[in-house]
């Protein structure tokens, strides 16, 4: 039996009101920064529902989840224990969860699964996290493929976003979204969608701006919501390869982030929310997650330091999903439509 963490407010916290908000097409306003939970291989699931309580004690009111992290039912301890003290209400908080891969044809069975776990009785936000059904086993090698992957096939994905759909209908879900998609494919989407996308979830760090996808998502009035916004410095080896540049050594980052008498990763926050994004970075460790959240209320960048930003674009994809490929022969850019067409099967 494990006991029940306690939860009260910690005295050097932000205010959450004072935190700014994104405003998705709905009216919902959600948290412009919220908590990233992917452990991946080297943190625990009881250190990442430790950061999801303390995190809430300094002011988080937003939280990044997804099955296929396979920490929910630890995370939902965390929020029990902050309902529970009555010092948070349900409200208060953004839930996101992620239907995984393996789950697209029973999508309503897999999201009553993440609210179970996470331990409320409503998602804020429900993500499809990539538009390929495929499945792989966690902690992979980035060379496995699975024998029955697919690319993406619009019709196969409209029929799991019906169910998505169908989640709101149900009041199990107030918001739906898309992760990992490209423009072509958000056009087909937004073309035959009943309910559009509120949010789409997308990798965006200085090194990786995607400007294109960016500025499409704010001109249909779908929220971006940066993942890896410090450009994940510790991932795996096995998602790293040559080419990948580091975000946080980038002299234009130094320099601003010495100016600022902050770690580089803050800078790369602050620019990303400064931009309009809703960046997600993890964190375990309380005097970075504290010093992100601080960063959304106080110092902003000037003008001049978010254009010396903006021209530090690498095009430096650094979750490729190599695991994802369907066929052999293939690269890692045949996932994200490069030439501006959905690759063929
Ligand atoms: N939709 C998708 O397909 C998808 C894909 C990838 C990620 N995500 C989401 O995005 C979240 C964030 O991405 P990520 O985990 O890949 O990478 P990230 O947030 O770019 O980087 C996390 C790393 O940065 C460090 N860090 C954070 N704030 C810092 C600070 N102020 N100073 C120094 N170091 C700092 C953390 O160390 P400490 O823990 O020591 O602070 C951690 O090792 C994930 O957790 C997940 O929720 C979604």
């Amino acid at each position: 039996m494990t006991t029940r963490p306690a939860f009260a407010f910690a005295p050097d916290g932000i205010d959450p009101s004072t935190v700014p908000a994104r405003t998705l097409a709905s009216g919902a306003r959600m948290p412009c920064i919220g908590l990233g939970t992917f452990g991946s291989d080297h943190v625990s699931h009881e250190a990442v529902a430790a950061a999801v309580l303390e995190s809430a004690a300094v002011g988080y009111r937003h939280f990044d989840c997804a099955a296929v992290y396979g920490n929910e039912r630890r995370i939902g301890e965390s929020f029990r224990a902050m309902l529970e003290s009555g010092l948070i209400t349900r409200e208060e908080l953004w839930v996101t969860s992620k239907v995984w891969n393996d789950s697209h044809g029973r999508v309503i069975e897999a999201c009553r699964q993440s609210l179970d776990d996470l331990s409320v009785d409503y998602l804020d936000l429900y993500l499809v996290h990539w538009p390929f059904p495929n499945f792989h086993p966690p902690k992979c090698d980035v060379t496995s493929r699975s024998a029955d992957a697919q690319p993406y096939i619009h019709e196969q994905f409209m029929r799991t976003w019906r169910r998505m759909e169908r989640l709101v209908e149900m009041g199990l879900v107030r918001h739906i979204g898309t992760s990992n998609v490209t423009i072509p494919k958000l056009e087909l989407i937004l073309r035959d969608a009943e309910i559009p996308p509120a949010c789409n979830e997308l990798e965006l760090h200085p090194h990786f701006q995607q400007p294109a996808l960016f500025d499409y998502l704010v001109s249909a009035g779908i929220v971006p919501i940066g993942y890896s916004p410090v450009g994940s410095p510790a991932r795996p080896e096995r998602d790293r390869t040559p080419e990948d540049t580091v975000d946080i050594e980038d002299p234009v980052i130094v320099e601003i982030a010495r100016a600022h008498g902050v770690h580089p990763a803050v800078i790369c926050i602050k620019w990303a929310a400064q931009r309009g994004a809703a960046p997600i970075p993890m964190s375990v460790t309380r005097r970075n997650f504290l010093a992100n959240l601080r960063a959304m209320t106080e110092d902003p960048l000037t003008d001049a330091e978010m254009a010396a930003i903006a021209g530090i674009d690498r095009n430096c994809r650094l979750i490729k999903g190599q695991v994802f490929l369907w066929k052999d022969g293939q690269s890692w850019e045949d996932l994200w439509d490069l030439d501006g067409v959905i690759t063929p099967a």
